[in-house]
């Protein structure tokens, strides 16, 4: 089956072409064209994406983005002026509802120009969580046969979530937690905020917590105790916040190497705290459930430190860890096109309409 995949459903436009093949039991995705225009740049002046501005970038991009996916693919899969497909499939939500409107309107436009050519072409509504969520099979090893893989706890982690779900099999998932506040993508933009970093601010603290000792500073680790498998990233946030604050007179000089390395102690601390909660949660829920696997997705999947816990924590109790390639963490159109896929075969459409607020 072949699928083109449309996000916008925040601040990047992104498109992509998919072959699908292999059903629910051996989905496999071979990636023909991805594209990714990012409006990093435009946003990062305001410290986060502006929803209007989003939009008219987007409305912008779009186009293009495609105009530059057809020009890159192997001649084999060009038509003149055409593509040949079998599913559109677009982001409905969640996320900025004018960002999403510009995605939904421009695949159904497309779908309606297109449908004149080919009656069977499908118009799909994707949930970006299902994206993220789906995304493990762009795992380059160990999803041959999906179902010996579950059960299986996935957590997801971006700028706008923090789930943790027991699934027992492709399509059948129960949430066991989430966030009660900020999520985790979220903690890392405000402290890098704090800490005079640009916006997107997790693989600014990435880089700078390299320098730092992540156990110079006790920050909470907040509900790592706490019965439910539910997450609070506020309060950690709040924590760094009054730390710079009391420790702004003895603070050296900025500039200074002192300071510099505060500033990488907090960040590094910080991060230590953030995903010492995600690991003994998702640890925790493993061991309860007799999960034979871990799916890491989700803008924040792209931390590397939390990538080696949770690999090392997988390797302890001798079950697999699945994440997406690096290039498939932050938003992207090919695990739109992935989870197009798996709701195409569930007959499961979402209304082709952009749902801010929409949820697993
Ligand atoms: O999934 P995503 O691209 O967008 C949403 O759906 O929210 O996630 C973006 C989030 C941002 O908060 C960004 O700071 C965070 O992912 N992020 C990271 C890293 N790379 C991106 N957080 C921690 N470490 C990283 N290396
Ligand atoms: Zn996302």
């Amino acid at each position: 089956m072949k699928i083109l995949a449309i996000e916008t459903s925040c601040d990047e436009t992104a498109l992509a072409l998919l072959e699908a093949t292999g059903g629910m039991r051996t989905p496999q995705f071979k990636i023909l064209g991805n594209v990714i225009s990012s409006q990093i740049e435009v946003h990062r002046p305001w410290g986060g994406v502006v929803p209007n501005l989003a939009k008219r970038e987007h409305l912008k991009n779009l186009p293009i983005v495609l105009e530059e996916l057809i020009g890159g693919l192997a001649s084999a899969s060009r038509r003149p002026g055409l593509l040949v497909l079998d599913a559109i499939a677009v982001t409905v939500g969640p996320g900025l509802e004018p960002a999403l409107w510009t995605g939904v309107n421009f695949a159904k436009e497309l779908h309606r120009d297109l449908k004149g050519k080919n009656k069977k072409l499908k118009l799909i509504g994707v949930n970006h969580l299902e994206g993220h969520l789906y995304s493990f099979l762009l795992a380059q090893k160990g999803t041959a046969h999906v179902k010996n893989l579950f059960p299986s706890i996935a957590l997801i982690v971006s700028g706008g979530h923090t789930i943790l779900l027991k699934m027992d099999s492709l399509t059948k998932w129960k949430k066991l937690g989430e966030t009660r506040d900020d999520a985790v993508g979220e903690a890392f933009d405000k402290v890098a905020k704090m800490l005079d970093l640009p916006y997107p601010g997790g693989p600014e603290i990435q880089k700078l917590a390299k320098q730092g000792n992540p156990h110079a500073i006790e920050f909470p680790r907040p509900m790592i105790h706490d019965k439910s498998y539910d997450f609070s990233y506020s309060g950690l946030k709040t924590s760094v916040l009054y730390y710079l604050r009391d420790h702004k007179e003895a603070r050296p000089p900025a500039g200074s190497r002192a300071f510099q390395r505060l500033e990488a102690d907090v960040a590094s601390s910080f991060q230590e705290a953030a995903l010492e909660v995600l690991v003994k949660k998702t640890e925790r829920a493993v061991k309860e459930f007799g999960a034979k696997s871990i799916f890491l997705s989700g803008g924040v999947a792209a931390n590397v430190l939390l990538r080696e816990k949770l690999g090392a924590e997988s390797k302890k109790l001798k079950i697999s860890f699945v994440a997406p390639p690096m290039d498939f963490n932050t938003d992207n159109a090919v695990m739109i096109g992935v989870a197009g896929y798996i709701s195409s075969l569930r007959e499961k459409n979402k209304r082709i309409t952009a749902q801010a607020n929409l949820n697993l």
